[in-house]
């Protein structure tokens, strides 16, 4: 979605703003502009299309000036054009804005700015904001923005600029996110902290209706009633590197070959790998909710949402409660049926998908405790969720999620064998068996990447495809559906997730020679129903790819290829059998030309509903 980026200090503003721009790319977006500030004249430069485009068109006439906003638009009112793209400026040119988020009562503003006078040029929500704020103007840019804030619905992260006030940014934040970074002498602002890691590790969270007035030696910031609050400034454990492709030809295989380390990463502090003792000490969920509670409540949106599926098996499984999953999108508008006997758990990478935090607000009205799974610290879902435990995967940039998707299984298993530990549902040996199994699992992922040849050959052969089906029993059904939702996104090859036992109901009416099917047949419990499957599949002239386990020389006579991943526990092949699939969605979509990191229409944390 929309990426913001700021900067007050004493460089020139355009290569910074340039290069948070191309942090932000990930985000997914259709335009881009800056606004720089310089003489009391502030000169803006957008194009739509990609940021290259925006630096040709600065390579002609830079821009000076030390302090600017930069804005990615990924389109929601209004065609992603030229007028539309940010900045966008009030009447003179003297307010500034740009914006993420919906401003959902734009239309009657819009109305009464036009008949106060104000001339509007765009078809967006946002180019009210300038003209509210140039309306409110009383000579002081702060009171202006927190007054024109007041008067707005929906979401909101804006950073605005006037010539009237040459010396500040001022910025503020509802539903989307905004951090400030602290640099010496040099403040930056973005949307996101891959954009400011360049700069600073230092930063603040803004919350929810906070306004910031940002000068180069620091921000002052108060609530939305005028009172001014003392923040803290969190250390980023991140650095730079970690958003550079280092060599990978795109941040999407960079991520599936760091999965060996993201795991270890997870079971470091976690697991003590010499006693096999769990360390969950600091997770900050109280005993006595672990024992008390009657039922769990997993909500995600997307992959995260087949996690929390894979979560259910996992849960049950090895705790015996019961798990209840829903994408967060359809929980926030159902009738809420939690209680204080209730967990309600939500994953989400990004920490700020606009559902998932409405599905937290809505669990949180209805008692729930909240535990969320999330990789970024200072998002709104980790500041808002009573207990935290971060999935530690490290920046994601490729769009398509895989490193954070294995991270999220990773502190599932971890939870769910705590959950049983402290409620006693398993005994000690039971846990110890599955632990002992967990810990030889970064090997085994070290293995499956090394064939990494193998999928790239099969890749070729099934490239020209127009449509699979990816089957799955029992656990390994969330990874069919993860498996094809990886190709879809980033090939535009159609692709269907199906439960393996389910397909007869319908899906194979579809089967014939052109219609290859992916199946996830391991040996485990369901391993002879999920051949059955593949037999029925095959009498359909289809041709069929299985994940199997190795050493299974039995599936060779009945499926067309195979790909062999390591023998582990029933419970764990999720972590191994959606390996190859994110390879080979990776590698079909990459030998189509297709643009992996940024697939089209996608963007990487989605903020509004
Ligand atoms: C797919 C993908 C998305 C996200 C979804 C939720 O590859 O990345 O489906 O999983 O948008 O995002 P988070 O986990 O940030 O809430």
């Amino acid at each position: 979605m929309c990426g913001i980026i700021g900067y007050i200090g004493s460089k020139e503003a355009v290569p910074i703003l340039l290069d948070g721009l191309k942090k932000l790319e990930y985000r997914g977006y259709d335009s881009a502009g800056i606004a720089v500030l310089k003489d009391s004249k502030i000169q803006i430069k957008k194009c739509k299309g990609k940021i290259v485009k925006l630096e040709n068109l600065l390579e002609k006439a830079t821009p000076k000036g030390n302090i600017g906003l930069g804005h990615t638009r990924w389109a929601t009112h209004g065609k992603p054009n030229n007028l539309n793209a940010h900045p966008h400026n009030g009447c003179n040119s003297e307010v500034v804005v740009v914006h993420n988020g919906i401003i959902e009562n734009y239309m009657p503003l819009r109305e009464r700015l036009i008949s106060e006078g104000h001339n509007f040029i765009s078809e967006t929500d946002t180019e009210v904001l300038p003209h509210l704020i140039e309306s409110n103007y009383q000579n002081d840019l702060t009171l202006a923005v927190k007054k024109s804030i007041k008067e707005i619905e929906g979401s909101y992260a804006i950073g605005v600029i006037s010539t009237h006030d040459p010396e500040k940014l001022v910025v503020s934040r509802c539903g989307s996110p905004l951090i400030i970074g602290i640099g010496e002498g040099e403040m930056f602002l973005a949307s996101d902290i891959p954009a400011l890691l360049s700069y600073t590790n230092r930063v603040i969270f803004l919350e929810e209706r906070e306004i910031a007035t940002i000068t180069k030696d620091g921000a002052e910031i108060i609530n939305s009633e005028g009172k001014i609050l003392q923040k803290e400034v969190v250390n980023i454990d991140w650095d730079e590197e970690m958003t550079e492709k280092s060599g990978y030809k795109h941040f999407m295989l960079k991520e599936i070959f760091q999965e060996t380390m993201v795991i270890r990463n997870n079971l470091e502090g976690r697991i003590n790998l010499s006693t096999k003792a769990l360390e969950l000490d600091n997770l900050s969920l109280p005993l006595d909710k672990i024992t008390e509670i009657e039922r769990i409540s997993i909500l995600a949106c997307g992959s995260s949402y087949y996690t929390a599926l894979a979560g259910k098996y996992i849960f049950e499984e090895l705790t015996g409660i019961p798990i209840e999953v829903d994408y967060s999108s359809e929980f926030r508008y159902r009738k809420i049926l939690l209680g204080k006997k209730d967990l309600t758990i939500l994953i989400s990478q990004s920490g700020e998908t606009a559902d998932t935090i409405a599905a937290l607000r809505a669990c949180r009205e209805a008692g729930s405790y909240i535990l969320a799974l999330t990789n970024v610290r200072g998002s709104t879902i980790s500041r808002e969720a009573d207990s935290v435990m971060y999935i530690k995967a490290g920046p994601e940039i490729g769009v398509a999620t895989t490193k954070a998707f294995i991270c999220q299984l990773m502190c599932l298993y971890i939870l769910s064998l705590y959950f049983a530990q402290v409620r006693e549902a398993l005994d000690s040996s039971e846990i110890n068996k599955i632990i002992s199994e967990l810990i030889k699992i970064p090997q085994m992922v070290e293995i499956i990447l090394l064939r990494e040849p193998e999928i790239i050959k099969l890749s070729e052969e099934f490239l020209s495809f127009h449509n699979f089906l990816y089957l799955g029993r029992g656990i390994n059904y969330p990874i069919a559906l993860e498996g094809a939702l990886k190709l879809k996104e980033i090939s535009y090859i159609h692709a269907e997730g199906y439960p393996a036992g389910e397909m007869k109901h319908g899906p194979i009416a579809l089967l014939d020679k052109t219609f290859p099917t992916v199946v996830i047949a391991p040996r485990d419990r369901v391993y002879t129903k999920v051949i059955n499957n593949i037999k029925e599949v095959k009498a359909r002239d289809t041709l069929v790819l299985a994940i199997a386990t190795e050493g299974d020389k039995e599936i060779i006579n009945i499926v067309d290829r195979v790909f062999y991943i390591p023998k582990t526990s029933d419970i764990l092949y999720p972590i191994l059998s959606v390996i190859p699939l994110q390879l080979f969605a990776y590698h079909i979509a990459d030998r189509l030309g297709c643009d992996v990191d940024k697939p089209r229409n996608l963007a990487k944390s989605v903020t509004v509903e």
